[in-house]
């Protein structure tokens, strides 16, 4: 596929055909994903392939309790799991509130469940004395996952970046294995798309590019002329 149209159609893909994905088309993906950016180039990552049902239940399993928060945050109207705002929904709303199957089928449907890892010692995490949530250690593993699933598009394939699970990451090192100095980043379940979505719903450019400064002219196409 041409690379434009790879990225303009690079969907969340939740439901998957039983077409399995072999290990030489899994390598192919990964053996490109791994040009990707890390700060320093340090290269942290380390991706666990599963297949195993047990495991794949274990993942559904314990993005359970974020879903139920996820879920519970957005019926009250709030941005979930934001850092800035706190949640208005108490713990007894939550735990009511069931987790949505689309959080959790896709681990049990797909063929393959990629568990992303980035090792912490290498990253250089610049915000770490900020007074706000962390973001600039994502930067060193995000670009190789989103390769993983530019990649995946481009033979065909598709898959989504889930994280909810990742609230559970004590349990998720135990039962992977996982060295506690490795965080997991993100765990992408993978396989044949039921359905390509061609057309994703994005804002336009005008909406977040500005000139200079933060309450600046926003770029337009025609401004070179
Ligand atoms: C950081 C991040 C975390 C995400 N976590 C989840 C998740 O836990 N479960 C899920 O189903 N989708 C998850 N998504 C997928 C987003 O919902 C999806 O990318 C977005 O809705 C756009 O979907 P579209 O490309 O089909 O338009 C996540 C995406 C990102 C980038």
């Amino acid at each position: 596929m041409e690379l434009y149209d790879v990225m303009r159609t690079a969907c969340a893909t939740r439901e998957f055909t039983n077409d399995p994905i072999p290990d030489a088309t899994l390598f192919k993906i990964l053996d490109n994903a791994r040009f990707a950016p890390s700060g320093g180039n340090r290269q942290g990552w380390r991706v666990i392939i599963v297949r195993d049902r047990k495991t794949r239940e274990a993942l559904a399993e314990l993005s359970v309790p974020a879903a139920r928060r996820y879920a519970a945050q957005l019926k009250a109207g709030e941005n979930p799991w934001n850092t800035v705002d706190p949640t208005n929904v108490d713990a007894e709303t939550i735990e009511l509130t069931p987790a949505p199957s689309y959080f959790t089928k896709p681990y049990l449907q797909a063929p393959v469940v990629l568990v992303v890892c980035v090792d912490l010692k290498v990253v250089a995490s610049t915000d770490q004395y900020l007074h706000r949530i962390g973001v600039v250690s994502g930067a060193s593993i995000y670009p190789f996952v989103w390769n993983i699933l530019l990649a995946a598009r481009h033979e065909g394939y598709g898959g989504t970046i889930t994280t909810l699970a990742i609230s559970q990451e004590p349990k998720l090192q135990d039962h992977l294995g996982v060295p506690k100095e490795f965080a997991i980043s993100a765990i992408i379940p993978l396989g044949k798309p039921v359905r390509h979505l061609t057309k994703l719903k994005r804002k336009p450019v005008l909406s977040f590019a500005v000139y200079e400064r933060w309450d600046g002219k926003p770029l337009s196409e025609t401004s070179d002329d």
